[in-house]
């Protein structure tokens, strides 16, 4: 990335032969990105992260069916949900389909929610807390059965599992550059060759006319090599095991835990528990002092301090949703890191519960 952010300056639109070469780069890069989902480049649109992807499937498919009706799910981003939100006080309506207790969704209770309006789904390939995997082939099916577009979520899978636009069977899929180990800020829409939707930020006329503004050609530069280097089994086996070490660490060594979210169907980096009686915040502040990074609900919605909505939909009462934390392993992390995150886990979890509120009810050993 560093020559385009330096000496290799060139505006990829420019005729010269410094615009030239930035053309080049962000012709391989978009050739890279393509690839790790089976796309053809013509059908990546760069954006600046799944966020504005999500933002301009969803509101770019309603723009040419107003007041038509959409289906999603109760466990989306808040990136789906939103957009989803803002188009129903504009007249749409939408509906938010169920998941199970194992945070898995139904595709007959999508099938239930078509109706003759429904013109598009947006349903996650995998969710951003609990690190299920959706049964988006399934839905797929049912979506070409009544012609109906369907969109998916598919940061929190890219990398981590196979995704193949083709046999997923959709017709946009969202994804961001950072949850790969590349630059943030840079994402991209696929956007299979064929479906119309209207262009969200109007101008220069880059990117096909579907998103005007100069290009960010350093990000999608290093989003392209992210592409190339996640497309490797020995890394999400890797993380796969470090990720089941942990969960087997952390279960047999520590009493009053539960592990949240379906076991198998799930991205191999993700493992999300709840420890009673002690508050997913406190764990967080506690474990930074042992130099490990957790998190409770979705990096995004920290801040806010809400409530889960994905742990609720799963059927999480309070006091399971506010026990909560999610453990991310990445490709860097070592055997080693694993044994030290669960030997601090279990002492800072001991040590909250000694001054817990619940330490009779659960009269913690
Ligand atoms: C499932 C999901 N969708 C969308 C986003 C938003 O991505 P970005 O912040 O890159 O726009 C995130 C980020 O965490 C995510 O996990």
């Amino acid at each position: 990335m560093l020559p385009y952010l330096g000496s290799h300056y060139g505006n990829p639109s420019s005729l010269h032969r410094y615009g030239r070469r930035s053309e080049r780069a962000l012709r391989q890069g978009r050739l890279q990105i393509a690839g790790i989902v089976n796309a053809s480049p013509a059908e990546i649109l760069i954006t600046s992260g799944a966020t504005e992807s999500n933002n301009t499937a969803i509101s770019g498919a309603a723009a040419l069916h107003p007041g038509g009706h959409i289906i999603t799910s109760a466990i989306e981003h808040d990136a789906v949900l939103e957009p989803c939100a803002r188009l129903e006080s504009a007249g749409f309506s939408v509906s938010y389909v169920p998941v199970g207790g194992d945070g898995i969704i139904d595709p007959d209770d999508v099938q239930r929610a078509v109706t003759d309006r429904t013109f598009l789904a947006s349903v996650m390939l995998a969710n951003n807390e609990v690190g299920t995997v959706q049964p988006i082939s399934e839905i797929s099916r049912i979506c070409r059965e009544h012609g109906i577009l369907l969109h998916t979520d598919a940061v929190q899978a890219v990398g981590k599992i196979s995704v193949d636009v083709n046999r997923l069977g959709v017709d946009m899929l969202s994804m961001s550059s950072h949850k790969i180990n590349g630059p943030k800020g840079v994402g991209a829409l696929y956007i299979r060759s064929g479906v119309r939707i209207m262009p969200m930020i109007l101008g220069g006329g880059q990117e096909g006319g579907m998103r005007s503004g100069t290009e960010n050609v350093a990000g999608v530069v290093g989003f392209g090599k992210a592409c190339q280097m996640a497309r490797d089994d020995a890394r999400r086996l890797h993380m796969m095991q470090l990720r089941d070490l942990l969960v087997e660490m952390v279960l047999k060594e520590i009493p009053y835990t539960t592990y949240n979210g379906n076991r198998n169907q799930r991205i191999p980096d993700n493992a999300h528990f709840t420890f009673l009686g002690v508050s997913g915040e406190d764990l967080i502040i506690k474990l930074d002092e042992e130099g490990i990074a957790a998190s409770t609900g979705s990096a995004c919605s920290i801040r806010t301090q809400k409530e889960s909505h994905v742990l609720r939909a799963m059927g999480l009462d309070h006091e399971h949703i506010t026990g909560s934390l999610r453990l991310t392993v990445g490709v860097h992390n070592t055997r080693q890191e694993m044994v030290q995150a669960a030997g601090a886990l279990k002492k800072v979890v001991a040590q909250l519960r000694a001054v817990s509120p619940f330490k009779e009810k659960y009269r913690f050993g």
